[in-house]
């Protein structure tokens, strides 16, 4: 490389280490008058090299309060953080709103594997918290936006040679987004772990992967749990929702341990139909006797595939449930916008397993709000009802588990939804 270009290379790493710096530390000091400065070239996806640190996590840092530096009034006081003195929650939260507007991501990690929104609760900055969480719900709302959009490859929509403006693809040039295979993405079931600990699991190599059941639960080859015991009131108060007198058409999507179903059966459906695709789920269901059970029909296969079969046969249904595993958040938005409404009839309730993003309070937030929003255009109409979840790591239960998917979520938020109006 010729000398000039490697000044000019050398400059440019000097001058964005320096930028970095200056945005940390008037985000840190809440100085709004330096961010505006600073934004005028730079933007706010910055993070710092030895923390992982973005602005949002140096903003929120700043407002807890230091034991060791206490003001004349032997409180601590507010006042600058370089200073040691803890900032008002109220500068935090026009600092947070004007580094949104620059482009920060709602949900950066920094080197604790912390978010943002995970700072603020720790903190119990609760208006600053709100803010993470209607940001993160624009961002995802927009992000799905974009994937319905990059569903429609051919269709002419900009020009009028029939190609799409480059403008709405690039994720990047979209304020506080990171381009969608990068961010956290929270799914129905993926958020058991899998997809986050492991993005290698798709729902084909899952669905040819072996499975090993045991007394309280159902791994995948990875050791991640597909399905445990400790959920069964989840299950239990699900069916009862959804089917709550004798004699109703029931449809559950994905067997597991037959949980759900052994609830819905007990609920004296007319005609029960189970959709599974993993052969040694569809073996253990044979081995355990479902297949001779009475009014239970069972749809071997994929749901992608079964139930437009079911639509041409003219099924419909007083109550559906989904709860698959390795499938994400679009395949559960798939199945209502689509299926549910060709199903299910006008007084029918659809349920599903609501793990969306619960590997994280903030996460489980956004995705609750981000999954009524959409349920909404559908003209489903959700009602939310909330569960305790047990101490589940007091009492043991992810040991032999690669990783757990509720972590520090005390409220497992369970929907029941039914055509509006
Ligand atoms: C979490 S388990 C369901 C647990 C169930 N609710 C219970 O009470 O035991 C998910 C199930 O969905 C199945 N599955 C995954 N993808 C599927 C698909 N596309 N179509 C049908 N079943 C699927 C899996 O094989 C697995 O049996």
């Amino acid at each position: 490389m010729a000398s000039a270009s490697i000044d000019a290379t050398l400059s440019a790493a000097i001058d964005a280490d320096t930028s970095t710096e200056e945005i940390l530390l008037a985000a840190t000091n809440h100085d709004l008058d330096a961010l505006r400065k600073l934004f005028r070239t730079y933007d706010a996806k910055v993070q710092d090299s030895d923390t992982g640190f973005s602005p949002l996590h140096a903003a929120i840092a700043s407002c807890e309060p230091d034991e060791h530096v206490q003001d004349e009034t032997g409180m601590n006081g507010e006042g600058d953080a370089i200073n040691g003195h803890a900032l008002s929650e109220q500068s935090a939260l026009a600092t947070v709103q004007l580094l949104f507007e620059n482009g920060a991501i709602w949900n950066e990690l920094d080197n604790n594997d912390d978010t943002p929104g995970c700072l603020a609760l720790r903190l119990g900055l609760s208006k600053v918290y709100d803010a993470i969480v209607d940001a993160g719900v624009r961002a995802e709302l927009l992000f799905s936006r974009l994937d319905d959009y990059e569903l429609l490859p051919d269709e002419p929509v900009d020009g009028e040679d029939g190609t799409h403006d480059d403008d709405h693809h690039d994720d990047d040039d979209i304020i506080g987004f990171e381009p969608a295979p990068k961010r956290n993405e929270p799914l129905p079931r993926n958020t058991n772990g899998p997809v986050l600990t492991n993005p290698n699991v798709n729902s084909e190599d899952y669905l040819r992967s072996n499975l090993t059941y045991s007394a309280d639960r159902l791994l995948d080859s990875d050791k991640n749990a597909v399905m445990m015991d400790w959920e069964t009131e989840i299950m239990k108060i699900s069916a009862n929702k959804l089917c709550p007198k004798p004699g109703l058409r029931t449809m559950n999507v994905g067997f597991g341990m037959g949980i759900v179903d052994t609830m819905f059966l007990a609920n004296s459906p007319a005609e029960h139909h189970i959709v599974e695709a993993h052969p040694q789920v569809i073996e253990r269901m044979r081995e355990k006797g479902w297949f001779e059970k009475p009014n239970v029909r069972i749809h071997q296969g994929k749901w992608q595939d079964v139930l437009p079969k079911l639509i041409a046969e003219g099924v419909e249904l007083d109550a559906m449930y989904y709860d698959t595993y390795a499938e994400d958040y679009s395949d559960l938005k798939l199945f209502f916008d689509e299926y549910v409404i060709a199903l299910l009839g006008t007084h029918g309730l659809f349920g599903f397993y609501n793990g969306l993003g619960a590997d994280r309070q903030v996460c489980y937030d956004v995705y609750t709000k981000v999954v009524e929003f959409h349920l909404d255009e559908a003209g489903l109409d959700v009602e939310w009802m909330d569960i305790d979840v047990p101490d589940l790591a007091g009492r043991g239960e992810w040991e032999g588990v690669r990783r757990p998917y509720w972590a520090n979520i005390k409220t497992y938020r369970l929907p029941t939804c039914k055509f509006l109006g």
